[in-house]
């Protein structure tokens, strides 16, 4: 892993045309997203994108993003068929990545796909990166900005801590939106799968193409599913209704006293989606021997936090990473 001198710009016109010029440079880029920030690069670029899995410390079998510009560059990619246009249609740019069925001589590495003839492409909506991925005029690959097994970063400052001296620029435009990374359904595949719930509530998706089939058993077709991926270091213990002794709270609604952070006073789960990783770093680096939670509603976003507090809540060891331990 070479040391690389890692420049922090606030979004304007020139720290754009400065990061796509990078981008087109082979560079690694963080840039912000409506979802969490990403972790860029050329994704027609083997050595780039090989770079962004050092970065990370990625294990080399976890497939990455593609994000686009709009909707008809991400179908010279993969194959569209009516039920992804449908999804496209009523979705992008927004929190959703679907995953469809390579394109021949497509131009994107291989190595985006980890062995899968499959490519999961994105057009988000934040206007940073819009703006970012049309000046570059590339496909960029991009997991979320974070070291692998940490949680991702909704903050410059998020990327900086945890990839200061491993990557080239960090483009900051604040928080990000939404706080909960993409929803990532597979259809390339006669049923529609979920395979991470996100940004998007499963309710809206529904509601365009009918109910989605839950994930296969058997190795995890999305690694993000493995089910301590998503993990603070702190034990953490869910449906609390207060903290033991040395543990912190997070709360969630109006009444829960004694809580040490609330992810939304008035229960609102977009607000608690957007606070989520920030206050998990942040809990996680305080005098807590553990982190108690609140019980949090099992609907829309709700869902997807509940989902990410699972994992957190599994001990670690207790499933199959497929040989793989956290670095
Ligand atoms: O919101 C997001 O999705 C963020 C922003 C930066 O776009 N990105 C993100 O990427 O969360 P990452 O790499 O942390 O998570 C990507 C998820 C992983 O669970 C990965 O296994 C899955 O998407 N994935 C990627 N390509 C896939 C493929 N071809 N088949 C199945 N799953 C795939
Ligand atoms: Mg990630």
């Amino acid at each position: 892993m070479t040391h690389r001198q890692t420049s922090i710009l606030k979004a304007s016109p020139e720290a754009i045309h400065e990061a796509a010029q990078a981008l087109r440079r082979g560079g690694l880029v963080a840039f912000p997203t409506e979802t969490v920030y990403g972790l860029g690069a050329d994704a027609t670029s083997d050595a780039a994108v090989a770079a962004i899995f050092a970065a990370k410390n990625r294990p080399q079998f976890n497939p990455l993003i593609v994000h686009f510009a709009d909707a008809e560059r991400a179908a010279a990619a993969v194959a569209f068929d009516e039920r992804a246009r449908t999804m496209a249609q009523a979705f992008w740019p927004g929190p959703l990545t679907l995953v469809l069925p390579r394109r021949a001589a497509n131009g994107i590495s291989l190595l985006v796909s980890a062995g899968l003839d499959t490519v999961a492409v994105r057009v988000p909506s934040q206007p940073v990166a819009r703006a970012l991925l049309v000046e570059a005029g590339l496909p960029v690959a991009a997991p979320s900005a974070n070291r692998s097994f940490s949680v991702s970063p909704t903050t410059a400052s998020h990327v900086a801590a945890d990839l200061d001296g491993r990557i080239d620029l960090i483009l900051d435009d604040g928080p990000c939106r939404l706080g909960l990374e993409s929803t990532v359904v597979d259809l390339s595949t006669k049923a529609s799968t979920l395979l991470r719930l996100g940004g998007l509530p499963v309710e809206d998706i529904e509601a365009v193409i009918g109910p989605l089939a839950p994930p296969t058993g058997g190795r995890p077709k999305s690694p993000g599913m493995l089910s301590r991926h998503y993990a603070p270091g702190r034990p953490v213990r869910l449906n609390a209704a207060e903290a033991g002794p040395d543990e912190a709270l997070l709360g969630f609604g109006p009444h829960v006293p004694g809580a040490t952070l609330n992810l939304s006073p008035r229960g609102n789960l977009a607000e608690a989606a957007a606070n989520f990783f920030a206050m998990m770093r942040e809990l996680d680096r305080g005098e807590f021997a553990a982190i108690a939670v609140s019980p949090i509603p099992q609907t829309g976003l709700g869902r997807a936090i509940n989902d990410r507090l699972n994992r957190a809540a599994t001990p670690q060891g207790a499933d199959d990473m497929n040989g793989i331990s956290a670095p």
